[in-house]
């Protein structure tokens, strides 16, 4: 019903800002929607709902009463800001003890590891698969019944306990001090975002975490272990560093269901890694509207599946400014080679974060004031580039070009014009076509923040950009 209203409220600020249907249908719409509202409240909601219909009215007929705007600005403060205090509050205090209540109790006996697919600053990741009974056989060469069985499991450097974390560490509203923390957070941020419903099939697939009690083989006592769905063989990464062939046309197949014969290569290429961006664009809007900002966007943490979808995975660095979880002005986590010139995400004068009850009254404000989505929509801008000329595809070629770009000031422009060794030569066709929707696309997003922290495209503002709709 919310969200009914929502897209009510927002056509009529469409058809005000001139952009939509005329005012009179998306006033119509939301008063229809109103009443109906009103109408299927629960009893105790009933008077409420009603309370606030009459109160829309009074505003559509200009009759602004102060405790009319009053209720109202309450209403849409609490419920249809970004990160809404409302659901910010329900999720943090209702549905995330609930959650680690009822999720799916793991023991090391349900898992046999197979190969490492990373290891990075604070985990090592394995695939495995989850073992129907102690007596499975699982060769190297899996059935495919096992195939369907395999999840990724991460086991974090450092065990959980005392001295490694705080115990208060999730209920504090602070940066994470070490591994253990931060396997902390990473668990925090997957369960969060397995109950928003925009985020659910952007990101890999959560499925719990647990501590071991007693060691068995590698598991050992006292270590923490996050448990996801196997979603893939293959990362953006695997795909730029041409892994699974030459890069864009290894994924066209996939990402482009049908391929007309008229097109030529170059147009192959821009449609694929259209459909990718625009992937990678609504996952953000999704995380970003539920106050997480990633803040580790790279190929490397976004997954390719076999039928087209781009996942996000790797939380293990995101801050959660509806509830100040893993936020402190003064840090930031990063990985160089795609963070944004101001390599915070908020301005250093930020106040730290409050206990997360207070914080998620204050989150909406703070979002307003610091945009911090617009490190991850800058790291995308990267990705971007990256994906487009074909001498950055690799990964020693990027860090190249940021280095580049710190020379010129991170004006992307003047790289490009620069005549340094990345923009030397490099090929823009794929950025340059359709008017050069692309190239106007990437210096939106590799813009540097105005005073007043914007001046950089949101991930909502990218799905907007005329590069979507470019031929
Ligand atoms: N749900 C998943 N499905 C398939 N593969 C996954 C999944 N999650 C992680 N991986 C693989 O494991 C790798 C490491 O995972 P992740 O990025 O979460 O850990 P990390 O701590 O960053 O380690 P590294 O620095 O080695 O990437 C990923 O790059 C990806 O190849
Ligand atoms: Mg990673």
């Amino acid at each position: 019903m919310l969200a009914q209203v929502a897209d009510a409220v927002s056509q009529v600020s469409s058809a005000v800002l001139g952009q939509g249907a005329p005012l009179a249908t998306g006033v119509s719409a939301l008063e229809g929607t109103l009443d109906a509202a009103a109408a299927a409240a629960p009893g105790l909601l009933a008077p409420v709902v009603a309370s606030l219909a009459e109160d829309v009215r009074n505003v559509l007929s200009l009759n602004l009463a102060p405790l009319t705007v009053l209720r109202l600005s309450a209403f849409y403060y609490l419920f249809l800001t970004r990160p809404a205090p409302f659901w910010s509050l329900l999720d943090y205090y209702v549905l995330t003890p609930g959650a680690a209540l009822t999720q799916k109790r793991w023991a090391p006996a349900m898992f046999a590891l197979r190969d490492r697919l990373g290891g990075g600053n604070y985990g090592v990741t394995y695939e495995a698969i989850k073992v129907t009974g102690p007596d499975e056989e699982v060769a190297s060469r899996l059935t495919a019944d096992q195939k369907n069985r395999r999840l990724v499991l991460k086991r974090v450097g450092e065990k959980l306990g005392s001295q490694s974390a705080r115990s208060d560490f999730l209920s504090s509203g602070t940066i994470a001090r070490g591994v253990a923390e931060s396997g902390l957070v990473e668990g925090y941020m997957c369960r969060k975002l397995s109950r928003v419903p925009a985020a659910r099939g952007k990101v890999a697939e959560f499925l719990g975490d647990f501590v071991v009690k007693q060691t068995e083989g590698a598991f050992s006592k006292g270590t923490q272990w996050l448990v996801w769905k196997f979603e893939s063989d293959s990362t953006l990464g695997d795909a730029l560093d041409g892994t699974l062939g030459p890069f864009p046309g290894c994924l066209t197949d996939i990402m482009v269901r049908r391929v007309p014969g008229t097109w030529d290569q170059e147009k192959r290429d821009h449609e694929t890694i259209k459909v990718v961006l625009r992937q990678i664009f609504v996952a953000l809007r999704s995380i970003h509207g539920s106050g997480i900002v990633h803040r580790d966007i790279k190929p490397e943490n976004i997954i390719v599946t076999v039928e087209g979808k781009v996942l996000l995975i790797d939380f293990g660095a995101a801050t959660d400014l509806s509830t100040g979880i893993n936020f402190n002005p003064q840090y930031g986590m990063l990985d160089p080679r795609y963070s944004p010139p101001e390599q915070l995400v908020m301005p250093e004068k930020t106040p730290k974060s409050p206990p997360p009850a207070i914080a998620s009254f204050g989150g909406p404000l703070l979002w307003a004031y610091g945009a911090p989505d617009l490190f991850d929509t800058f790291s995308a801008g990267v990705v971007m580039l990256q994906m487009c000329v074909p001498t950055l595809h690799t990964k020693q070629a990027q860090k190249n070009f940021i280095a580049d770009l710190a020379k010129c000031d991170y004006d992307v422009q003047a790289w490009r014009d620069s005549g340094l060794p990345t923009s030397r030569g490099a090929n823009f066709a794929l950025l340059d076509r359709a008017g050069g929707a692309g190239w106007d696309l990437v210096t939106k997003l590799l813009a540097k923040r105005n005073s007043s922290n914007r001046g950089r495209l949101s991930a909502s503002g990218a799905l907007g950009h005329w590069y979507f709709r470019s031929a």
